[in-house]
C-alpha cells in the first residue's frame, strides 16, 4: 500500500509499506535527442514525453555541416539512410552521445566499429517493415515480368492505337516459375511465403541454412551458383557488409538464364551496378527490378534508366503510412527503453 507520494520536477516517488521506491516519471527528461529528418507520429510525441527533442522539420537530408552542427552535445541521435554517421559525426556530438537509433532496419550508414569502440549503442527497426518490403519485392517481380510500367506508359502517351494485339507487351509468367531468394532473413522469408500463392518453386541461399523454414515453407537450400543457374527470378535480401558487397558481379550474372530477372530491394552495393548495366546492354538477362542503387539517388542519365527491361523505384521498400509510423515508434522507443532500462531495445552492437 502507498504511504507517501512526493513530486519533484521530473520524478514521482512512491514509498510503499515495504520501503520500495518506484520512480514513475523518468529521470532522463533533460537528455537531448536529435532527429536528422522529420519522422511521422508517434515518434516525435513519444520522444517529447521524455526528452528535449530537436528535429529537422524537413524530410530532406541535411548538408554535412548542418548535421555536424546539430548533433553537438546530444545524448541520442535518430538517423536515416543517407546520413553517414561516422567518427566525425560522433566527434561532433561529443562524449554525451550514448545511442544511435536508426530509422531503418539496415545500418550500413553507421560506422558500427567506431560506435562500439566508443560504447555507443546502435539500434534499428526490425520486424515492422518486413511485410511491406516483401510486398514491394513482389510488385517488382510482377512489374518487371509483365511489362507493367512500359505498358502503362504506352497507354498514357496515346500509343495504344490498334486495340488488343497477339504480341502486345509479351512478358514472362510469374506463376509456376522458380524464385531464387538470396538471404533468408525476415524479408526473404516473407517473400518466400508470398511466392507460394503464385505456385512458384522457391530455392534459397543463405549464409546459415534454415532447416525449419525449409519444411515450413517447402523451400530448398542450394549453393549460390546453383540458385543463379536455376532461377527465373533472383531476389536479393541480404544486409550490406563486406561479404555481401558486390556479391553479384559479372561472374555471377553470367550464370543466370537469359530469360531471368534480378530483383533488389536490399542495398544497391550488393550488385556491381556496372556489371549489371553491361549484362542488360548485352541482353544477358531479361531484366531487373530495382529499388536500391550503388549510389542514391541515381540521376536520369544513369544507364539503368535507358533500358526498357528495367523497373526502377526510388528506395521505397518500407514506404507505407502504417509502416513508416511503426518505424518511428520503434526508433523512438529504442531510445526511451535504453534510458529507462525497461522494454525492448533493438541493439545491433
Ligand atoms: C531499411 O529499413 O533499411 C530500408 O532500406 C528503408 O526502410
Amino acid at each position: 500500500m502507498r504511504r507517501n507520494i512526493s513530486i519533484s520536477n521530473f520524478h514521482i516517488v512512491l514509498i510503499t509499506q515495504t520501503g520500495v521506491i518506484y520512480y514513475f516519471m523518468e529521470t532522463f527528461s533533460k537528455n537531448k535527442v536529435y532527429v536528422t529528418r522529420k519522422i511521422p507520429e508517434p515518434g516525435p510525441s513519444i520522444l517529447k514525453k521524455y526528452f528535449q527533442i530537436n528535429m529537422n522539420p524537413e524530410p530532406d537530408i541535411l548538408d554535412r555541416d548542418t548535421l555536424l552542427e546539430n548533433v553537438k552535445n546530444v545524448d541520442a541521435l535518430i538517423c536515416m539512410l543517407g546520413d553517414k554517421v561516422d567518427s566525425n559525426v560522433m566527434d561532433a556530438a561529443g562524449p554525451n552521445l550514448k545511442i544511435i537509433s536508426c530509422y531503418s532496419v539496415g545500418y550500413d550508414h553507421v560506422d558500427i566499429y567506431e560506435a562500439t569502440k566508443r560504447k555507443i549503442i546502435v539500434t534499428n527497426t526490425p520486424n515492422v517493415l518486413a511485410n511491406t518490403t516483401a510486398d514491394l519485392t513482389f510488385s517488382l517481380i510482377l512489374s518487371a515480368a509483365r511489362n507493367i510500367v512500359n505498358a502503362d506508359r504506352h497507354v498514357r502517351i496515346g500509343n495504344w492505337e490498334s486495340g488488343w494485339s497477339p504480341d502486345l507487351f509479351l512478358g514472362y509468367d510469374v506463376n509456376g516459375s522458380t524464385l531464387g531468394i538470396i538471404g533468408l532473413g525476415e524479408i526473404g522469408t516473407l517473400v518466400a511465403k508470398r511466392a507460394r500463392g503464385f505456385d512458384m518453386q522457391v530455392i534459397y541461399y543463405s549464409k546459415t541454412r534454415k532447416r525449419q523454414m525449409e519444411s515450413e515453407l517447402d523451400i530448398t537450400f542450394v549453393p549460390l551458383e546453383e540458385l543463379l543457374r536455376r532461377s527465373d527470378f533472383v531476389s536479393i535480401h541480404v544486409l550490406l557488409n563486406k561479404d555481401s558487397f558486390h556479391m553479384i558481379d559479372e561472374s555471377k550474372i553470367k550464370l543466370m538464364k537469359k530469360t531471368a530477372f534480378i530483383i533488389n530491394t536490399s542495398r544497391g552495393q550488393v550488385i556491381n551496378e556496372q556489371h549489371l548495366i553491361n549484362a542488360l546492354r548485352n541482353k544477358a538477362i531479361a531484366g531487373a527490378g530495382l529499388d536500391v542503387y550503388e549510389s542514391e539517388p541515381i540521376s536520369s542519365s544513369n544507364p539503368l534508366t535507358q533500358f526498357a527491361q528495367t523497373v526502377l523505384l526510388p528506395h521505397i521498400g518500407s514506404a507505407t503510412f502504417k509502416t513508416r509510423s511503426k518505424m518511428a515508434e520503434v526508433a523512438a522507443n529504442n531510445i526511451v527503453n535504453f534510458f529507462n532500462g525497461r522494454g525492448i531495445v533493438h541493439k545491433i552492437n
